[in-house]
């Protein structure tokens, strides 16, 4: 089938490079004409691993086109998947502009029927308006068919996730149009879940605040495990063999960040309060997780008395690994912290530097390997669970820091080993 993919960012690109890869003729839009020129010479303006590879094999296969050309892009096409952005105002709602913004141009050019499918985490209710919005806009006889197609892929796993996801939840109040769609997944051997558009919206919204729901509790469960000599790891495994439970998302930390739960989370809380609903559960979340964020910074000040001038080396900035993505992340919050208390910070991550280093300039010292960024530190806080930070030798704690002081904000090492090596040793829950 002939697709056209609105939106090249996270789920915009993957979903398009995928979608070619499982048989169909993928046209991926933006506007930004300078993501595209980027993506013709064969570079993601994403990092996500694999994902390059994938789009060489397809675009080679002539099977994946990138455009920044209105016309070029909306000619002739089966259906059309927006996956543009949904930021968070100020108010934590959803802002749809860019999705009424593509909209319209697809009112303006498209010239036979087509079905409109929103990738993008919309609030209940805007498959509808959106729906509403074209047609009122069309020419003469053409009419669109709006379709709810959630995304779960996660940053890091996110082909993996498309290929082997969990379902893939189809909305539509026309069984045709939801048809079509669970047609071009058929090569992929996932269930499929067909429900009415607002429930698929929904479904997006409650599984990410679910899961969000899950981290902040087990973390509230860590911080009482801390006061009562619990160990929250032996806790968590002793959960989750409970089917009811799961094993999964129940993993001590210094909170979740990232462009959805909290985002997300918050989206819902407000569309709660439109509709004078309760979000007593998910405004708990949001709080925990606030306060969670700021456990090591808190763990720091008792222990150091007078923490003016020390070295602080922070290993990890982007909010969990295998992604350069820093939005939300704990690290920031950390970094602020440090900065306000006259410490003098010191960061290492793979990939996420040149982000972080658009934020805080010179006020921050940037390092290339966790060797360097220890060097002389009176602390090193562990804040992504990185498989080199997971992998460092502890020995080396020892060797290279002034003082072997560790705060563990992943629960990276075992107390066991840091105890042995003589490292002054700080994690979460337990
Ligand atoms: C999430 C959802 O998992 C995905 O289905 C949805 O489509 C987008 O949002 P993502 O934000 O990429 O994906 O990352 P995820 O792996 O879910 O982690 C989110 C945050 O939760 C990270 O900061 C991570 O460190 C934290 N987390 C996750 C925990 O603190 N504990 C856990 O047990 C799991």
């Amino acid at each position: 089938m002939k697709i056209l993919v609105v939106g090249t960012g996270y789920v915009g690109l993957v979903t398009g490079v995928c979608l070619s890869d499982i048989g169909h003729e993928v046209t991926c839009f933006d506007i930004s004409s300078e993501k595209i020129d980027l993506l013709k010479s064969g570079r993601s303006p994403i990092y996500e691993p694999g994902l390059e590879q994938l789009m060489e094999k397809n675009v080679k296969a002539n099977k994946l086109f990138f455009t920044s050309n209105v016309q070029e892009a909306y000619q002739s096409v089966d259906c059309i998947f927006i996956a543009v952005g949904t930021p968070e105002t100020r108010d934590g709602s959803a802002d749809l502009t860019y999705v009424e913004e593509v909209a319209l141009t697809i009112a303006e050019s498209i010239k036979q029927d087509t079905i409109v499918v929103i990738k993008s985490t919309v609030p209940v209710g805007t498959n509808d308006y959106i729906e509403r919005l074209i047609n009122e806009r069309t020419g003469e006889g053409i009419k669109v068919h709006l379709v709810s197609n959630p995304e779960f892929l996660r940053e890091g796993s996110a082909i993996k996730d498309t290929f082997e996801g969990s379902r893939i939840v189809i909305g539509s109040n026309s069984q045709e149009a939801g048809d079509f769609i669970e047609e071009i997944y058929s090569p992929l051997s996932i269930p499929i879940v067909r429900t009415d558009i607002r429930s698929a919206e929904m479904i997006k919204y409650a599984s990410n605040a679910f899961l969000a729901t899950k981290i902040s509790f087990i973390n509230e469960v860590a911080n009482l495990c801390e006061k009562t000599g619990a160990n929250v790891e032996e806790v968590a495994v002793g959960m989750g063999f409970d089917k009811r439970i799961g094993n999964q998302f129940l993993k001590a930390g210094i909170g979740f960040g990232g462009s959805c739960f909290p985002k997300d989370t918050k989206a819902l809380i407000s569309l709660a309060n439109e509709y004078d609903s309760s979000s007593y559960i998910l405004d708990a979340v949001l709080k925990v997780n606030d306060i969670q964020k700021k456990r090591l910074v808190e763990k720091v000040k008792d222990y150091f008395i007078d923490i003016q001038g020390k070295k602080a080396a922070i290993l990890g900035l982007a909010f969990k690994p295998n992604t350069n993505d820093i939005r939300e992340a704990p690290s920031l919050e950390l970094i602020d912290e440090l900065l306000s208390l006259g410490t003098e910070v010191h960061v290492y991550d793979p990939i996420a530097l040149e982000n972080v280093k658009e934020i805080y300039g010179d006020r921050v010292y940037f390092h290339h390997s966790i060797d360097e960024a220890i060097e002389n530190a009176d602390m090193a806080l562990l804040v992504t669970e990185w498989r080199e930070v997971k992998g460092f030798p502890l020995k080396k704690y020892k060797e290279l820091m002034k003082r072997p002081v560790v705060f563990d904000g992943r629960n990276v090492l075992s107390p066991f080993d840091a105890k042995k090596e003589e490292i002054t040793y700080f994690s979460i829950g337990r």
